[in-house]
């Protein structure tokens, strides 16, 4: 058992999942419920719920679900064990001493340490003789000394094996230099520098910890940037360049760019408000991160096709973690970067204006769909205003959907209402598909064909409905549960899954501990706590009496015998089918 109940139960009391949530969420009360939007997944509609009353949480629209120590994982990426750490140093609470030790937490101090050390090694040799090529390359690029400090930017010599051997020297083993990516396997067996002649962009977190690295040839040979992969200590997806300056920059802005060397310069020019994703496509969690430092995010990708894609694809992930948007687009196809070491020492003030004069998204999107469409004709101007009523119906705030709907009547001499009236059925249309959908996936959830935790649900739907009504009112109702435990026993229930969860709570009830969801989450992965939240979701405003209890328990009692009888009759068929055979024989005979 990694912690004891009586701690667990503690760390629950201290840490509301209603208030831990909502440091992450916008939750708004719904009866005795809170609702949001999902931080696990991209939606417009709220499915994501909280149930401060038994401290889960479910999202209907992605199935995760759990209780608080449960979010904490998904949503910090940490295991179960950094987890409870997480929330106990939130409530102040000490941890108790364990025999189990935590593997997962001392690999990744281990890797922190180890890139710690790394980002001093390539900085002290870009500062060296040996790191002249290096040094020149940045100088080149126009990077003062103090913004090089300022980054802790480095170079990695051409020697394979000096990363390795300064980290051995340091103490470090080839397999944690491995393990956290700054080296990898060799043909012998042995580590070899991941980064060699390349200038080292080190990527740090809000804490301050150097997370991964970023290296950058000196020349034109490819790939051109390589990057740390994932390790357990750096997830690619949740994590921004710059973003340990750019939160304490001040303002409620943070710039968007594409690159390493697109923030650098931006910062160096007076802009440190600049980020950047590592090397791939913004994802939701990103957005979301950002949405906690910003209010309004201003896009300022490559203007190269692949760039303003990347910017289409931006805009409504942005728009849904609940920011503003600016699109800013650099003239003459220029990134940032040589844009602003194009002007010299006006790089400021043009790229200033710039930013001074943006448009926001709604504005950016109408002008590519009128750059697509010749509006002198009456068929481009048709699909002008189509196009255009379909950006309009994916904005949620009717004031701007007025607002564009004016400008456009006015612009193409057309009818204002007849703009909101395409406007209005465009978003009926849509509706009515998300409703679908979310139909046809809330049947094939009933009628158990995607339970992936408790594959038995499929073939046993009326005793797993039962068993999930039971196991939802013990953890919701911890006073009927003795009665429930007092009357079943485990090798009653039916489906695997189901017989697993019931004995872990009736193991807790034979040792006094009150049940949560929380007082078994220890013991099972993050799925199989989703489906557990799910079950407490899904009976969540249904009543339980006492007779419905004993209803259940009376289904799954006739489900067991019925199911006895027919795995009876199969073991009988073999028998049957050989004396059949044996008929045949003599009869032919
Ligand atoms: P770009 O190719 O636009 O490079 O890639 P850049 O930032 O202008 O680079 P410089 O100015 O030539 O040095 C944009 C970003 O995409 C990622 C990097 O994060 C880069 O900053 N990238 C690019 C890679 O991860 N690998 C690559 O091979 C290329
Ligand atoms: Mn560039």
């Amino acid at each position: 058992m990694p912690f004891p109940d009586s701690f667990i139960q503690e760390l629950k009391f201290r840490n509301n999942i209603g208030d831990v949530v909502s440091s992450y969420v916008n939750l708004r009360r719904s009866g005795r419920n809170m609702v949001g939007l999902c931080p696990f997944h991209g939606e417009k509609t709220p499915s994501f719920h909280v149930y401060p009353d038994n401290g889960s949480f479910y999202c209907f629209g992605c199935h995760a679900g759990g209780d608080v120590i449960t979010f904490v994982r998904k949503i910090e990426h940490l295991d179960y064990v950094e987890a409870v750490r997480f929330l106990a140093d939130r409530a102040g609470m000490q941890v108790p001493e364990r025999q189990v030790d935590d593997g997962m937490a001392r690999l990744r101090m281990r890797i922190l340490e180890i890139n710690r050390e790394a980002a001093r090694f390539f900085y002290s040799v870009l500062n060296s003789q040996e790191g002249q090529p290096g040094m020149d390359y940045l100088r080149g690029r126009a990077l003062t000394q103090r913004t090089i400090r300022h980054f802790g930017l480095g170079y990695a010599p051409p020697d394979r094996f000096a990363l390795v051997n300064h980290l051995r020297r340091k103490g470090f083993s080839g397999e944690e230099v491995i393990q956290a990516n700054v080296a990898f396997r060799g043909r012998n067996g042995g580590a070899v520098d991941r980064f060699s002649n390349r200038v080292m962009f080190p990527i740090i977190d809000l804490r301050g910890n150097v997370i991964a690295f970023g290296g950058r040839v000196l020349g034109d040979a490819k790939p051109k940037y390589l990057n740390t992969s994932d390790t357990p200590a750096f997830h690619k997806s949740s994590a921004l360049f710059a973003l340990n300056f750019a939160k304490d920059a001040g303002g409620d802005q943070l710039i968007l760019a594409e690159g390493y060397m697109d923030v650098i310069s931006l910062h160096q020019a007076g802009f440190p408000t600049a980020v950047a994703t590592l090397g791939t496509a913004l994802t939701a969690e990103q957005a979301r991160l950002m949405a906690r430092y910003a209010k309004e995010i201003v896009l300022c990708y490559d203007a190269d096709t692949a760039g303003q894609n990347a910017t289409a694809r931006a805009i409504p992930m942005l728009r849904e973690a609940g920011l503003l948007v600016k699109v800013l687009t650099v003239p003459n196809g220029k990134d940032p970067d040589e844009y602003i070491r194009s002007y010299g020492d006006q790089g400021y003030a043009r790229f200033k204006n710039l930013l001074d004069t943006t448009g926001n998204d709604v504005e950016y999107r109408l002008q590519k769909l009128q750059q697509a469409n010749p509006i002198e004709e009456p068929a481009g101007r048709v699909a002008y205003l189509t196009g255009a009523a379909e950006i309009l119906a994916g904005l949620t705030n009717r004031i701007e959907q007025e607002v564009y709907a004016g400008r456009l009547a006015e612009e193409m001499s057309v009818d204002r209402s007849a703009i909101l009236r395409q406007v209005d059925s465009l978003m009926k249309k849509r509706r009515r598909e998300e409703k679908k959908k979310e139909f046809r996936e809330y049947q094939q959830e009933t009628a158990g064909l995607r339970d992936r935790v408790n594959p038995d649900k499929a073939s046993n739907l009326r005793a797993a409905a039962a068993e999930e009504a039971l196991l939802s009112a013990m953890l919701r109702y911890p006073e009927t549960a003795e009665g429930i435990a007092g009357a079943l026993s485990a090798d009653i229930f039916i489906t695997a899954f189901n017989r697993r969860v019931y004995a872990a709570l009736k193991a807790k009830l034979d040792a006094g501990t009150e049940l949560s969801l929380s007082a078994i989450s220890g013991e099972f992965s993050e799925e199989e706590i989703s489906s557990i939240a799910r079950m407490m979701a899904r009976y969540h405003d249904v009543p339980v009496s006492e007779r419905g209890v004993q209803e259940y328990i009376q289904v799954l009692k006739t489900e067991k015998a019925a199911l006895r009888a027919r795995q009876a009759a199969e073991a009988e068929q073999p028998q049957e089918l050989l004396g059949y055979l044996e008929a045949l024989r003599k009869q032919k005979k």
